[in-house]
């Protein structure tokens, strides 16, 4: 029996380009472990939130070197064929997903110290490959030398709608104008931070699903990794 090899595929782009329904999807398909970086950073960000780290808009960085070797983020099997995310043995899966959440974290994700542990524990959870994980620096900074890299675009508009509608679904109140703001906002933090600022890599292929669908969308990703293992083993 051949011997299939396990890659790293990278997923990084921008905020709500449904990378994270994208790589669920293909990682369920092919029997790999997903992970969400960014719900790492959402993490640290829900524990300055209720500890108190946050003062005026300004984090306590002091104290926040000191709390974040105490961290514990895990991705936990939900029953349905996902992961949740923990921290320190609780279910924040949905405390997460907020936009207060969200805006906290692209602060917190600008802080150097926080992604070097980050960077550093992505790494160790992507070890023995077999991992599809998204976010904005994978295929960069955490596996620059990731077998499959890919590079999620979309407009911003059309990004802001679908978050809008999905908010809107979970029951959230908000407005499309306020959902659009938090986009365009943390697009410009993500590319214009000082520490590995959103940028595709050299060798990432560029996936602009402004107009596909999730089914289409599943197949080209497929169609890439199916390449990329060929190519592999033809080496
Ligand atoms: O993908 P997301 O919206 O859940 O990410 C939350 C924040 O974390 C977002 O502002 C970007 C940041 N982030 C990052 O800087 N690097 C990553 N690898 C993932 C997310």
């Amino acid at each position: 029996m051949e011997i299939v090899p396990k890659i790293i595929v990278a997923i990084d782009g921008y905020s709500s380009c449904g990378k994270s329904t994208m790589a669920k999807a293909l990682a369920k398909t092919i029997g790999y472990l997903y992970i969400d970086s960014g719900a790492m950073y959402r993490a640290v960000g829900l524990f300055c939130m209720h500890h108190r780290l946050i003062i005026e808009n300004q984090i306590d960085l002091v104290r926040l070197k000191e709390f974040l070797p105490t961290l514990r983020i895990e991705f936990n099997p939900n029953g349905q064929g996902e992961s949740d995310t923990y921290l320190n043995g609780v279910n924040i899966e949905k405390s997460i997903r907020t936009l207060e959440v969200a805006h906290v974290a692209s602060q917190i994700s600008t802080i150097p110290f926080v992604r070097e542990t980050m960077v550093t524990l992505q790494q160790q959870m992507g070890f023995s490959k077999g991992v599809v994980m998204d976010g904005r620096d994978i295929g960069t900074d955490v596996f620059p030398k990731a077998e499959l890299k890919i590079f999620v675009t979309a407009s911003p508009e059309i990004r802001a709608e679908r978050r809008f509608q999905e908010m809107k679904t979970n029951g959230e109140s908000i407005t499309y104008e306020e959902v659009l703001a938090n986009v365009k906002e943390r697009d410009e933090r993500d590319t214009s931070r000082a520490t590995s600022p959103l940028h595709k890599a050299e060798d990432a292929l560029i996936l602009d699903n402004s107009y596909l669908s999730i089914e289409e969308q599943l197949t080209w990703l497929l169609n890439a990794f199916q390449e990329t293992i060929y190519k592999i083993q033809l080496k």
